[in-house]
């Protein structure tokens, strides 16, 4: 038997950043949107663990591990533990998603694999459960579990629902050269004066009457300033996005992806098509918020 489960994509409306704690983590305030760019992750049955991957062309697989450090393996390997079994399976993952781009990529697959082999093991986790092995996997993902809009506190991973009644338009724009998370926010430490993190109440109202003009004032992200500080040429293409009619540029979480959104679909196109015009060879015009971690197929 074959399991396919399709994982979103997030991008984070708000991410505001504390000071670092005793761990090494950072307290969050993020709201966290799950966008149509996906990852399939198809499990089957097999002795040992092992792991492939697949893209479409677009996406540089180079930076994912093929062995047991892949995030996917760790998830399976989690779940196995959790319920005392001896079992493995093969993980074939078919990328949608950019690598090392702050879209939470390989937290859409280790959400996608927990529910594959969820189902192909035939284990019935409560929800409860899953989310919490979500987040000793890693703080994005219980989100990529979840899906929709949500608000996360913590390090991020405990999540809760937004009540968000608008479909958003946005264009993503992937970098060629991947940022890593824990640089940014080794750099977050060394520049900023870190306060209480804190999301504006505002966007929550915006969200809840799905005014896509109404949270683009709110939209903020405080690992866009180190993130520029390690990648000064990231600036140009914020600039350059405004410049081609986004309503807001920003960062997609600690980069170096950067997301435009646009007043609706039509606007994001043709924002697309301008950023085309200037030599942007790979922009996705995307919506969200998309369902979280989910079957597709199945047999
Ligand atoms: O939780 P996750 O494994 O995705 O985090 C990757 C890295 O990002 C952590 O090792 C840490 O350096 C940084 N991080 C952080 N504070 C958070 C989330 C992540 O410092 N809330």
């Amino acid at each position: 038997m074959r399991i396919t489960v399709r994982a979103p994509a997030k991008i984070n409306l708000v991410l505001s950043v504390g000071p670092v704690r005793p761990d090494g983590y950072h307290p969050l305030e993020t709201v966290y949107q799950a966008v149509s760019l996906y990852d399939d992750v198809t499990v089957s049955e097999d002795a040992e663990w092992s792991v492939e991957v697949s893209g479409d062309g677009r996406i540089d697989l180079s930076g994912v591990p093929l062995d047991g450090s892949n995030i996917a393996v760790r998830a399976g390997r989690l779940l196995a533990a959790h319920h005392g079994l001896g079992r493995a399976a093969r993980i074939h993952i078919d990328k949608g998603i950019p690598v090392a781009g702050g879209l939470a990529g390989g937290s859409a697959d280790a959400a996608a694999t927990l529910v594959a082999l969820d189902r192909l093991w035939g284990l019935g986790t409560p929800d409860d459960e899953l989310l919490a092995l979500a987040g000793e996997l890693g703080s994005d993902v219980p989100f990529a579990l979840l899906g929709g809009t949500a608000h996360g506190t913590g390090r991020g991973e405990l999540t809760t629902p937004v009540e968000d009644n608008g479909s958003y338009a946005w264009v993503v724009v992937p970098n060629a050269t991947g940022l890593s998370t824990p640089s940014v926010y080794a750099a977050y430490d060394r520049l900023v004066h870190a306060r209480e993190p804190q999301v504006r109440p505002e966007l929550f109202d915006a969200l809840r009457a799905g005014d896509a003009a109404g949270i683009s004032t709110f939209l903020a992200n405080d690992l866009e300033a180190p993130a520029l500080d390690l990648r000064p040429d990231l600036e140009r293409i914020l600039r350059d996005g405004l410049e081609c009619g986004a309503t807001t540029s920003m960062l997609s979480g600690s980069g170096p992806t950067v997301v435009l959104l646009a007043i609706d679909v039509e606007g994001a196109r043709q924002v697309a098509k301008e950023m085309a015009e200037r030599g942007y060879d790979d922009v996705r015009v995307v919506h969200g918020p998309v369902a979280g971690a989910h079957v597709v197929t199945h047999g």
